[in-house]
């Protein structure tokens, strides 16, 4: 089969098209021929250093990097008993481990997976996996109905999930971005846009019952104080928690903490009853040939995409 290869750590250039073997299956895994994969910003980062790779893969060489696939179900391990061949289904496969996704055929364990409802294609469905899982594993025991919720970045591939789920909740939205992306983020049920490059949230907000940080720095440090006494902040830049940060959260009476995604296939069954209804409407920012995973990456690298990058096959 044909496969993205990384010999070693670095740029785009180290991206490499090739031929590789099939992956083998165990009792519990099904065999997903591959029909659209979509890109993250982690999938873009783990290849510039050899750490990165080395926690991930050991001393595997080379490595075959992604975890978010779409596509058809064309063989079943001899334990599989919730799919079988034909079936269309999606799923973060083995985050933060071993996905393997650049490629024509991915192994995934059952339970990772989720069948794709028939409204939707492939690429809606790629888009759908790692950063659609974060928004849901932050919001869906922390969000109430009538929260005030703040997203931010809610026009980014995490974002654009949160904010949906968030309504879907019931909250009262408000999310930033560049005000480019403004009347995007109004189309999908914000109730207050703040544009960052003209207002200063933690001037304009204040009370909020959950906010979603998704850059760290000052604008972890600023959630912190728009967040009302016993309310929470979720970071998924866990290490961006400094002392100050950590320390400030404390006086203030506000919960602090970082999570990281982790795959499930009952959280994919809860995204495909979300797309199913059309309450998350993915969006699809460009869409990348295989071949061009270099492109797609770049595309990513820029940090300016709304929603998410597809690559097809
Ligand atoms: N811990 C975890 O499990 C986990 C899971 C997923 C992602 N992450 C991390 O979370 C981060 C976000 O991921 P993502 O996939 O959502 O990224 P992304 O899709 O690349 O985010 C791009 C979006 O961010 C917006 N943006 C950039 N700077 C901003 C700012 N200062 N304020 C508000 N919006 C801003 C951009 O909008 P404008 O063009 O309008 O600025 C753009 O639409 C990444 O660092 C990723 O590695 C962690």
């Amino acid at each position: 089969m044909k496969a993205i290869i990384l010999e070693k750590a670095g740029g785009v250039e180290n991206l490499q098209y090739k031929e590789v073997e099939n992956p083998k299956l165990d009792d519990n895994q099904v065999l997903i021929e591959v029909k659209a994969i979509s890109i993250n910003p982690a999938d873009v980062k783990v290849k510039y250093a050899e750490e990165g790779l080395n926690m991930i893969y050991g001393n595997e060489r080379p490595v075959v990097l992604g975890w978010d696939v779409a596509g058809v179900v064309s063989s079943v391990g001899k334990n599989v008993n919730k799919f079988k061949n034909g079936d269309r289904v999606f799923g973060m496969i083995n985050f933060p481990g071993r996905g393997k996704a650049y490629a024509e055929y991915v192994a995934s364990p059952q339970d990772h997976i989720s069948l794709i409802p028939e409204n939707i294609t492939f690429e809606q469905a790629a888009a759908t996996t790692l950063a659609a899982l974060t928004a849901l594993q932050a919001l869906k025991d922390r969000v109430r109905k009538g929260d005030k919720v703040l997203i931010q970045g809610g026009s980014g591939g995490v974002g654009h999930f949160a904010v949906q789920i968030a309504k879907s909740l019931g909250a009262y939205v408000i999310s930033t971005s560049s005000g480019k992306n403004r009347d995007y983020l109004l189309s999908i049920g914000v109730d207050k846009h703040v544009d960052y490059t003209t207002e200063k949230f933690e001037e304009v907000l204040s009370d909020v019952d959950f906010v979603l940080d998704s850059f760290g720095g000052n604008v972890l440090l600023n959630s912190v104080k728009v967040a009302k006494r016993g309310g929470t902040v979720i970071t998924l830049l866990g290490n961006e928690i400094s002392d100050e940060i950590g320390n400030l959260a404390k006086e203030m009476g506000v919960n602090i903490s970082g999570i990281l995604v982790q795959s499930s296939g009952d959280d994919m069954e809860l995204l495909r009853n979300y797309l199913e209804s059309g309450e998350i409407i993915p969006n699809i920012y460009k869409t990348f040939d295989f071949a061009d995973m270099a492109k797609a990456h770049q595309e990513v690298e820029t940090g300016r995409t709304v929603g998410k990058v597809i690559v097809k096959l």
